[in-house]
């Protein structure tokens, strides 16, 4: 804000005029954030953010101005002078005040304004936002480069940054050592043949080789690379993209998704990996059922399935719902999968009455599958063995490796991120939980 002195001076011709001298004092330069804070009450400040929303008033102009610091949006009162037909939702400005307490309960701070300046106009005919309409998350999915201009996306994506320090907050709090796993890798951990290829998109070079001389794609788990580190190092976790080619439209699957992986050697039984490692990350203690007691549970309901329900079969989307509502509607780890339904890596549970495999799946409400773990398979002969029946024990001859060189009990565990925030927030959707979404026959900018 600018004070101005008035000062005489006498000109040695004797002339006497009168400069105006300016004493600048210059506004503070806050975020949303801080401003919102109450810290700065009745400070000069300049806030910069875009236009959440606009409402003028007889005497009065009321905006609502955010830059992504806060959830809460900083509330701009200015004289109806300052009033300017490109203020509109979306346009980028900057406001010059002071900050006062605001008479209104529903926020402690308000700004009162000096002076409005439009840095950038927003088209209010054009902008698919519109100042008095509540979008709804599917609406404002179809404009990917325009969505985080809005509260509910950009308070979503603010969310989603806060869990991301929060995951490796907790890993490193609990000792953990952060591997960077490759995003291209030579391995399908899962088998589940949703791969990705990866190749270059120019010509082949002149002896017609592969770029990486062998078959590469993008990874679908971070797992065995993970496994490779347990050798090393008792506890390591990565959290990074993974992907999927699988050709689903559903409100649960991405073709990039987010996967928090922890790997834990010396873990000797299921019950010790859900307890340590997935339920104390997730602070909650969750009821534990078998695969053969929920088997038992589908076979007992009245509720007629669509899909088989015999002992041996996948449990499928309308099984999980049914097993999570019969539990109380809570989150419930399901164990000991049948071995045929699990990949190679997973433990054999040879005591076992039928053949089972030390894995389990955490089910939970509306979300279903969360997070999907197992013992890994340590024992070289059996492992040997099991990738000789799949044909993969070239493929896998570094992962016996592991095996063959001080070889311990351990497992791990794969939680889907984006899950986890739908199943926090209460997303219906998938793709409103990751800033650019991908999945089949959509892959915009
Ligand atoms: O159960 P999954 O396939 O487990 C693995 O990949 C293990 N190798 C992980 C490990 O043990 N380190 O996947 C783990 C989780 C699932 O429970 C689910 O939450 C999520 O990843 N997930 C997906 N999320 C979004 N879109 C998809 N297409 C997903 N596929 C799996």
């Amino acid at each position: 804000m600018l004070q101005a002195a008035a000062k005489t001076l006498s000109l040695s011709r004797g002339a006497s005029f009168s400069i105006r001298r300016y004493s600048v004092k210059t506004p503070t330069k806050l975020r949303v954030s801080e401003a919102v804070s109450g810290a700065q009450l009745g400070g000069n400040v300049k806030v910069q953010g875009w236009v959440r929303s606009v409402r003028p008033q007889k005497a009065n102009l009321f905006l609502h101005v955010n830059d992504g610091s806060s959830l809460q949006s900083l509330q701009v009162v200015a004289s109806s002078e300052l009033n300017d037909p490109l203020l509109t939702l979306g346009s980028a400005v900057e406001v010059t005040g002071t900050l006062r307490k605001s008479p209104h309960q529903k926020q402690p701070v308000e700004l009162e304004a000096d002076q409005i300046h439009v840095i950038g106009v927003c088209n209010p005919v054009d902008f698919p936002f519109k100042i008095k309409e509540r979008h709804s998350l599917e609406y404002i999915r179809q404009f990917p480069h325009l969505r985080c201009r809005t509260n509910a996306f950009s308070s979503l994506l603010r969310i989603r940054s806060e869990a991301t320090t929060a995951v490796h907050s907790y890993f490193k709090e609990n000792g953990f050592v952060q591997i960077h796993t490759p995003v291209i890798t030579s391995n399908d951990c899962e088998g589940a043949g949703e791969l990705f290829q990866v190749e270059p998109s120019g010509p082949e070079n002149e002896e017609g080789e592969k770029f990486f001389s062998v078959p590469a794609f993008l990874t679908v788990s971070g797992q065995l690379h993970l496994e490779v580190m347990s050798g090393a190092f008792s506890k390591v976790y990565t959290f990074g993209p993974t992907f999927r080619a699988e050709n689903s439209q559903s409100r649960r699957h991405l073709a990039e998704f987010y996967m928090v992986e922890a790997e834990v050697s010396f873990t000797q039984s299921l019950e010790d990996l859900t307890k340590n490692t997935v339920e104390a990350m997730l602070k909650k203690r969750f009821p534990v059922i078998t695969y053969s007691e929920a088997i038992d549970i589908l076979n007992h309901s009245s509720q007629k399935f669509s899909f088989p329900t015999n002992w041996g079969c996948d449990l499928q989307t309308e099984h999980e719902k049914y097993l999570v509502k019969h539990c109380g509607n809570v989150p419930v780890f399901v164990t000991d999968y049948p071995y045929d339904l699990k990949p190679f890596y997973a433990r054999d549970n040879q005591d076992h009455p039928r053949h089972t495999a030390a894995a389990v799946d955490l089910l939970v409400p509306g979300v279903g599958e969360l997070c999907g773990g197992s013992l890994r398979e340590e024992r070289l002969d059996l492992l040997r063995a099991r990738l000789e029946e799949a044909g993969l024990e070239d493929t896998y001859s570094w992962y016996l490796d592991l095996r063959r060189f001080g070889s311990a009990p351990h497992g791990g565990f794969g939680l889907g991120f984006e899950r986890f925030l739908q199943c926090i927030l209460g997303v219906d959707n998938i793709k409103d939980v990751i800033a650019f979404p991908r999945f089949s026959r959509s892959c915009h900018l």
